[in-house]
């Protein structure tokens, strides 16, 4: 079977570390399945690899100034022909840079022209490494949807022993062999993403409604997006922008919210409810604003929500279902009588009284729970990496739908 990276052009970033030798074997294995490769190298890199190397293994100008001797402006032209950017080795200062939007040579300044998918392979000393500022810049990049391969504990050019080591040149190019097959994972399908609070009308000027950011949701829309998903993503009020690409539904109420999925819900193949929808409405709305004068107590009856997951659990035919648990105590077994009552393929439950998971935070940590019970319990990551191990059981479950059907 031919190689997914056959015929892609990969850009490959190379900044000043030891292990840029090892970028060497990066390029003749990336030839080797097929691919371009158009290399870059900082100044800094120049000075552990001579750049005839990376010319003569890849067949191609290395590309080392903004402006070469034609004028050509190779920080336009690249970033086009990308189909995949990676970086390897790359050095503390490159990841930092990046962090911040720097662009001040001509490596930094094709990351942030490229739409193509990054790839980042750090390799430093693990000092350097486990510096709390790196390790901010690195959880930032990975909030962008950056990935990351490596590092790995190892030998070190310090003649230490410790993190920081670059992975392997054919472990690194096994990955985005993997990561540009994951690009066409859901390519014809449609999902609908539900994300952020629901507001519910109490008066004029007032509501009742929770502390969802919308982080979640908006993480999961991104991904499956990259994934090669049609989205389609409702949200409840939140101050984030809306992802590039995405069919946008803003609702405010519950009710709202019902309506919107309801009538979307026909022409997708799945539903991830990460929405924290309010599950009561005040049972009336006042017309005015409620004036305190001549009322010593206010008491507003709350009636209850639809359900929309449960409703849509009873409807699923054939479409996947994948439900949010944000639980304050027994997580597990709220979970599992979830997974149940809604009529669920998987639930993403998060006990939110953790520090790092939950409302407002750009981190969580879920466990995933499966309609066979399968369990996958998730140490704390970015929000989208959780959205990416969400799409990837995702993916698990449509595959083994797609079999059972095939043999029934
Ligand atoms: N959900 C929904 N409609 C509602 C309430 C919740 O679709 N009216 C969805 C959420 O988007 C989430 C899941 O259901 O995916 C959460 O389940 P839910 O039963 O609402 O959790 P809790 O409100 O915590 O439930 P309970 O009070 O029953 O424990």
């Amino acid at each position: 079977m031919d190689s997914a990276l056959k015929r892609k052009n990969v850009l490959l970033g190379i900044s000043g570390s030891i292990a840029a030798y090892k970028a060497a074997e990066i390029v003749r294995l990336l030839r080797k399945r097929g691919a371009a490769v158009y290399p870059i190298m900082t100044k800094a890199a120049t000075h552990f690899v001579h750049p005839i190397t990376f010319q003569a293994l890849a067949s191609q100008k290395v590309t080392l100034e903004l402006f070469d001797k034609n004028k050509e402006m190779r920080h336009l032209s690249l970033p086009r022909l990308a189909d995949l950017l990676l970086i390897a080795p790359a050095s503390a200062n490159v990841i930092g840079k990046m962090a911040s939007g720097i662009a001040d040579e001509i490596l930094t300044t094709i990351v942030l022209a490229t739409e193509a998918p990054v790839v980042i392979a750090p390799a430093m000393d693990h000092g350097m490494y486990k510096s709390p500022i790196l390790q901010r810049n690195i959880s930032k990049l990975k909030a962008f949807g950056y990935r990351f391969i490596g590092p790995e504990k190892g030998d070190l050019a310090s003649g230490e022993v410790g993190m920081g080591r670059m992975t392997e040149p054919s472990e690194i190019v096994q990955y985005l062999e993997e990561l540009i097959q994951s690009r066409d994972d859901f390519r014809g399908k449609t999902f609908l993403v539900t994300a952020g609070p629901t507001r519910e009308r109490l008066d004029t000027v007032r509501f009742f409604s929770n502390y969802s950011s919308g982080k979640m949701g908006y993480a999961l829309a991104e991904e499956g997006r990259w994934r090669g998903a049609k989205i389609i993503l409702v949200s409840g009020p939140s101050s984030l922008t809306p992802p590039g690409g995405v069919e946008f539904y803003r609702v405010e109420s519950a009710q709202e919210m019902y309506d919107t999925v309801m009538s979307k819900f026909p022409q997708v193949d799945g539903v991830l409810m990460a929405a924290a929808v309010s599950d009561y409405r005040p049972a009336r709305r006042w017309q005015n604003k409620i004036k305190k004068e001549s009322r010593e107590k206010l008491v507003v009856e709350l009636v209850q929500n639809p359900d929309i997951l449960k409703e849509l659990g009873e409807k699923k035919a054939n479409k996947i279902l994948v439900g949010f648990c944000a639980e304050t105590k027994d997580l597990e077994k709220e979970a599992r009588k979830k997974l149940i009552t809604k009529g669920l393929d998987l639930v993403v439950a998060n006990d939110v009284t953790l520090e790092g998971a939950g409302f407002e935070v750009d981190t969580n940590i879920v466990t995933l729970i499966d309609g066979q019970g399968k369990k996958e319990a998730l140490s704390r990551r970015s929000k989208r990496e959780v959205a990416q191990k969400v799409w990837d059981k995702v993916k698990q479950l449509t595959e083994v739908r797609k079999i059972s059907r095939e043999m029934a």
